[in-house]
């Protein structure tokens, strides 16, 4: 008899977690959570509402589902506190806000899912503009010295070529580019409004080691033949219709003696082990509304981040090349990058 998993949770708590989160989000966006930051604590609702610029009596109710949902205290003597590091609140208030984001792409997920709809659709600005917030300037030292300096140390040297392929807004290009100085970064992107604000940040940055270019990751030009060193790919893979095309691309442009590393969430291809996993339950979410839908764009059916590391690692091989383990991490360990060569 086949055995079955349960993780079945609390289905009452799940939703109401998720209205406080839409709650929190609410302050976030409308400048409530900044004031409580702000303003000393313990402070009263009339306090906060006026530092706020907000009336007193929402201010009031917002206040009552934050302290029902534990996110803000209450003295005896009916005083708040918002007892959370500035940055957290920060970072958790920016994530609690792609829920608004989400909500607004209901009509056309419904659209896609329909069985006669369309097969999907297009990046959402808002979601472009959010994930350019996300990639703050810190996240992206730490994940360059998580992520990318054992791999860069994989050659001697550094002054590379290097090639990003789906580059977005290209604010992880530019910390390349600053932590290589001596490197040449060609960043692409199929998407011309994303480019065009890579290059409008490059103009403002003084960064001259970087080109942006709108070019498809699946035409990559003949000329490019053996001429870099690493490419990167960050965020893309799952996000493509063409990813056939993007690996033999790769594989013509990248030196004999190069890298290619492509990063995605670590969540698992298969849904009997993404049970209770955080990093599945946080990305799955923007798969099914963002990434699954512009995936789903091309002539295949839509991959999305639930096409998730073992398949990933799977196609990349299939392409002909050979993954390379980086550090103590186990390449059969789901893991966000893929670090792989020409055979
Ligand atoms: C989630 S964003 C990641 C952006 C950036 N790499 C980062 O980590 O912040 C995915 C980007 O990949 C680009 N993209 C997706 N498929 C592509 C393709 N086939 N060729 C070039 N760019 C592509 C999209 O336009 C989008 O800007």
């Amino acid at each position: 008899m086949a055995s079955s998993t349960t993780n079945a949770r609390d289905l009452e708590q799940i939703v109401r977690d998720g209205l406080s989160t839409l709650v929190f989000a609410f302050g976030f966006k409308t400048g409530i959570v900044d004031a409580f930051t702000e303003i000393q604590q313990p402070c009263t609702a009339k306090e906060l509402s006026e530092k706020a610029g907000k009336k007193l009596r929402y201010t009031q109710e917002w206040l009552g589902c934050m302290v029902a949902a534990g996110i803000v205290t209450i003295t005896d003597d009916e005083k708040y506190s918002l007892p959370h590091d500035k940055t957290q609140l920060k970072i958790w208030g920016h994530n609690a806000a792609a829920i608004t984001i989400l909500s607004e792409m209901i009509p056309k997920l419904e659209e896609a899912t329909k069985l006669d709809g369309p097969k999907g659709y297009g990046y959402y600005e808002p979601v472009l503009h959010w994930i350019d917030v996300y990639r703050s300037s810190e996240a992206l030292q730490d994940w360059n010295q998580r992520l990318l300096l054992p791999v860069m140390n994989l050659k001697q040297g550094n002054a590379f070529a290097i090639l990003d392929i789906g580059c977005g807004f290209g604010k992880h290009s530019r910390e390349v580019a600053k932590l290589y100085p001596c490197s040449k970064i060609t960043a692409i992107d199929m998407d011309q409004f994303s480019i065009d604000n890579a290059k409008k940040e490059l103009t403002k940055s003084g960064l001259k080691n970087i080109e942006y270019i709108c070019l498809k990751g699946g035409q990559l030009p003949d000329e490019w033949a053996n001429k870099f060193d690493f490419v990167i790919i960050n965020d893309v893979l799952h996000d493509s219709y063409e990813v056939d095309e993007i690996l033999e691309g790769i594989k013509r442009v990248l030196k004999p003696d190069g890298f290619a590393a492509a990063y995605d969430p670590a969540v698992s291809s298969y849904h009997k082990k993404v049970i209770n996993d955080a990093t599945a339950q946080y990305f799955l979410p923007f798969s099914l509304f963002q990434c699954l839908p512009v995936s789903s764009m091309g002539p295949n059916e839509g991959l999305g981040i639930g096409w998730g590391y073992e398949r990933r690692k799977q196609k990349i091989k299939e392409h002909g090349f050979r993954v390379v383990q980086v550090g103590d991490k186990d390449i059969d360990a789901i893991q966000e990058g893929i670090v792989f060569q020409k055979m």
